[in-house]
């Protein structure tokens, strides 16, 4: 089976790429390697792949349909696994064009050429951000997501919106994945977690907001991946899956379980809820679980040891 991943250079897209690798599949990789975040953090996940005969990469924008037209005249593509994306919520105050760029016209570009070559199945990131300040929890895929608070989430609505009508015209299997804040090794440096480590080791104060009180459904990396790869295996109509692990986490809490592990304390800066940011998330995940087999195992205690593991081993 030949997958076309992009984003394949990120913290989702590497950990996918290496679990289906290692099951045989034929990996074709589209990254931009921009400097959101370090890049070298991007070349380090992949070196791994390079080389490999079933392993073949492509650096460039997926904004740009010329060259991602190439990709598809150049490759016998079976399914897509799109998880290319300007990611974070507050960047996108300050960035907004950048989301639009790669997630809403890069998005479209793989759409149109998923139809052009008649790809059959296209699985895609979507994100927990397009419930908004949806009140109601746990958030189910029936919740009315109209409401988005940030660009980044009305982004990823738009993607959902975007899959249904190439569904809708085309026939092309579409499923959306709204994955629920992932962590672990080889994880994001712009994420809580990340940046409280690396300020706790490095005796900087973190800024802690809204009290630490606001909660999120952390989901370990081997978890999420598990589902994406399901979701590959298993594709057909047009479906939303929430992604999470169900079992929300205070942030005070998660600062707590890294001081005690590092053994450490944290020098804490309380800050108000930041505009665009969600009390809580809360995923109902009886759908994914019905559909695709999906059970999260980790907890949060087990993910950040074996985060922190991963961190003091290679970036400390
Ligand atoms: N990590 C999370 O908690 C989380 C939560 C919800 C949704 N998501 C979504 O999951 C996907 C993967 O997220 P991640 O955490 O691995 O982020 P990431 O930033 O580590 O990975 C995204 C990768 O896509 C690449 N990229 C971005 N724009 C591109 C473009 N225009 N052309 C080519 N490559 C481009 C980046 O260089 C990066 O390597 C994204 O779509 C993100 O929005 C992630």
């Amino acid at each position: 089976m030949a997958i076309l991943l992009t984003g394949i250079a990120g913290f989702i897209g590497s950990n996918t790429a290496q679990k289906l690798l290692a099951r045989g599949e034929e990996i074709i990789g589209i990254d931009n390697f921009n400097d959101y975040y370090d890049p070298t953090l991007k070349e380090r996940r992949i070196s791994q792949f390079l080389g490999g005969h079933d392993f073949k990469l492509y650096r460039f924008d997926i904004a740009n349909s010329h060259d991602l037209a190439q990709v598809f005249a150049e490759n016998k593509i079976d399914k897509i696994c799109h998880l290319a994306a300007q990611a974070g919520v507050r960047y996108s105050f300050s960035n907004p064009d950048i989301y639009l760029q790669s997630n809403i016209i890069g998005t479209n570009n793989l759409l149109e050429l998923a139809h052009k070559y008649g790809v059959k199945d296209f699985v895609f990131a979507s994100s927990s951000s397009v419930y908004g300040g949806n009140k109601k929890v746990p958030f189910s895929e029936t919740d009315n997501v109209d409401h988005p608070i940030s660009l980044y989430a009305a982004t990823k609505k738009s993607n959902e919106l975007q899959a249904y009508v190439y569904h809708h015209l085309y026939g092309l299997n579409c499923f959306g994945l709204r994955f629920f804040t992932v962590y672990g090794p080889w994880g994001r440096p712009d994420m809580a977690y990340y940046k409280f480590t690396d300020s706790i080791l490095n005796d900087r104060p973190i800024d802690v907001f809204n009290g630490g009180q606001h909660k999120r459904d952390f989901t370990y990396i081997d978890d999420m991946v598990a589902g994406i790869i399901s979701a590959l295996d298993n594709c057909k109509g047009y479906e939303i899956f929430n992604l999470g692990h169900s079992q929300p986490v205070a942030l005070e809490y998660l600062i707590s379980i890294i001081e005690d592990k590092l053994n450490k304390k944290a020098i804490k800066n309380y800050l108000p809820l930041q505009a665009g940011d969600v009390p809580e998330t809360y995923a109902d995940i009886t759908k994914a679980k019905k559909f695709l087999g999906y059970n999260p195992q980790i907890s949060i205690e087990e993910g950040l040891d074996k985060f922190l593991m991963w961190y003091i081993r290679y970036i400390v």
